[in-house]
């Protein structure tokens, strides 16, 4: 087990970026909503509390006893976590006058502080709170103001335990990579979570933990699937056998595409096409939860098919990454739509389930891929849904539509890439509307479909903007659309950013 800290989760919209934030800085961390940690774990070396939409006096709030794990570990308030670690003591907090939302500057910062080590009075911090820390216990000690916060950090003395008011892992707080960096020193991490530490130790764990077992594998042609299989091949090569399904719902020449990639990865893939079973199930339905549902329930019919062929196999692989773990684990979280099509696989076929990315945010999974010596172009396809173009036809699928809109798709995601957009965004995609409009093209009226173009900037999925690529590129692609695929006489730009909307329009 590598040396971790914990994160304790309060509930926080950034909790998830405070892990980055440090598995950045080369430590592993892990995110435990905070009723959940046990302490006796030696791999600990330090615990952040996270924030809050929670106030110190909100009476739903279970207590947890901060004073023991002070004793116990190093430790770090943000925000709620500051104010519940100086309320827990006796320190008073109240409601400020004003919700304080934005960029600050610091006025104070005892730079002799190891927390605060290379930290200017001056340095910009972002704050986001609406309780604000007024009073302190007498064995706390002020170690950085703003203009209207005077206990913006303190840490408690003779103990290394801290808290801050502001976001140190927000973007905006010019040195909270540099706060964050301290901390860890002082919880005495060695920086040696990196990708070669991840494949060597991963691998190692897989080969005693699958023995001589076979492992199948569903194949996505997305990079988490994808650097599954790759790891998983390294460390039990043809013992893996990966399926890779083809439900006609692909982009343009995908399938051929990727199954040659696979096989070029030296991967043991069966390929199925399966097209047409795909088609009949849907024929008739229009609403997206049914869709995605038929779609994942004939996706694990083909799959168990498949595997039924196979002999003495006792596992099955899933590309699971950290998110979909928090987000199962979250103290909050409510599901929107449902992702995850291979649920319910593992207890249906009586399979162990191993999930060897499900410690990795989705950057980390590109550099492990890369690590793997793996194609730059696997590795930067954009994120891509499980029901595919069937939930970007909107309303009911057909064979006419999906090829429609692969040749749409097809166009817009090259010519992301020739104009050197494609690596600039997140995801991008087409999406057919289930309206038809009027236009004119020569001295001829059409009526013809909508194609919405979508693209998005994110870091994780869950928040996204909409991208603001370019006018001229956007014309080109309108007019290329336009005139060669038949069937679509207009083109619109999704603007929309998620919330209120969402990545998929389905
Ligand atoms: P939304 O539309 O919820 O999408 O903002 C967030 C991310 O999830 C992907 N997505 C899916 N992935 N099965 C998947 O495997 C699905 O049913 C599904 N729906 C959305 C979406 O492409 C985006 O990356």
């Amino acid at each position: 087990m590598p040396e971790k800290v914990i994160i304790l989760d309060f509930g926080s919209q950034t909790t998830q970026l405070i892990a980055r934030r440090i598995r950045e800085l080369s430590v592993y961390c892990e995110i435990v909503p905070y009723d959940k940690f046990v302490p006796g774990d030696a791999s600990v070396k330090g615990l952040i509390l996270s924030g809050s939409p929670w106030s110190v006096y909100d009476p739903d709030v279970c207590r947890i006893d901060v004073s023991s794990l002070r004793r116990a570990y190093p430790i770090l308030g943000i925000c709620y976590g500051a104010q519940l670690m100086a309320y827990s003591a006796g320190g008073e907090v109240m409601q400020a006058p004003s919700r304080e939302y934005g960029r600050a500057r610091l006025s104070m910062a005892d730079a002799d502080d190891a927390l605060l080590k290379g930290i200017e009075v001056g340095s910009q911090v972002w704050m986001s709170h609406g309780d604000t820390i007024t009073g302190l216990p007498s064995t706390f000690r002020i170690i950085a103001s703003t203009d209207s916060v005077s206990a913006a950090a303190y840490r408690v003395e003779g103990e290394l335990s801290f808290g801050v008011q502001f976001h140190p892992e927000a973007y905006h707080s010019e040195q909270g990579l540099l706060l964050l960096s301290n901390f860890l020193d002082l919880c005495g991490c060695n920086r040696s979570w990196t990708p070669a530490s991840f494949v060597e130790s991963t691998v190692g764990d897989l080969r005693s933990m699958l023995g001589n077992d076979r492992v199948i594998l569903a194949l996505s042609g997305g990079v988490d699937s994808s650097v599954t299989a790759v790891l998983l091949n390294k460390a039990i090569g043809r013992n893996l056998i990966c399926i890779f399904v083809d439900h006609g719902l692909l982009r343009k020449d995908e399938f051929g595409e990727v199954m040659a990639a696979y096989e070029g990865l030296g991967l043991n893939v069966i390929g199925v096409k399966a097209a047409d079973r795909f088609f009949g199930a849907l024929k008739g339905v229009s609403d997206p939860e049914d869709k995605r549902k038929l779609i994942g329930k004939n996706f694990i019919e083909i799959f168990e098919e498949e595997a039924g062929k196979l002999k003495d196999v006792r596992w099955l692989a899933q590309g699971t990454i950290y998110p979909d773990v928090i987000e199962s684990l979250s103290i909050t979280g409510t599901v929107i739509k449902s992702h995850h099509n291979v649920g319910g696989l593992p207890e249906r076929m009586r399979l162990r389930l191993v999930e060897p990315l499900r410690l990795l945010f989705k950057d980390e999974v590109r550099r492990v891929g890369i690590e793997l010596g793996m194609n730059e172009k696997l590795i930067n396809r954009h994120p891509f849904p499980g029901p595919g173009l069937g939930i970007r036809v909107l309303g009911e699928v057909s064979p006419e539509k999906v090829s429609i809109l692969q040749e749409a798709d097809s166009i817009y995601m090259n010519m992301l890439k020739e104009h050197g957009l494609y690596n600039n965004v997140w995801q991008a995609g087409a999406i057919l509307l289930p309206v038809r409009s009027v236009g004119v093209m020569g001295d001829e009226r059409t009526y013809g479909f909508t194609i919405a173009l979508r693209a998005v900037t994110s870091t994780d999925a869950m928040t996204a903007d909409w991208a603001q690529l370019p006018y001229e590129f956007l014309s080109s692609v309108s007019n290329e659309i336009i005139n060669k695929v038949r069937g679509v006489n207009r083109v619109v730009y999704d603007i929309s950013s998620k919330p209120p909307s969402t990545i998929e329009w389905e």
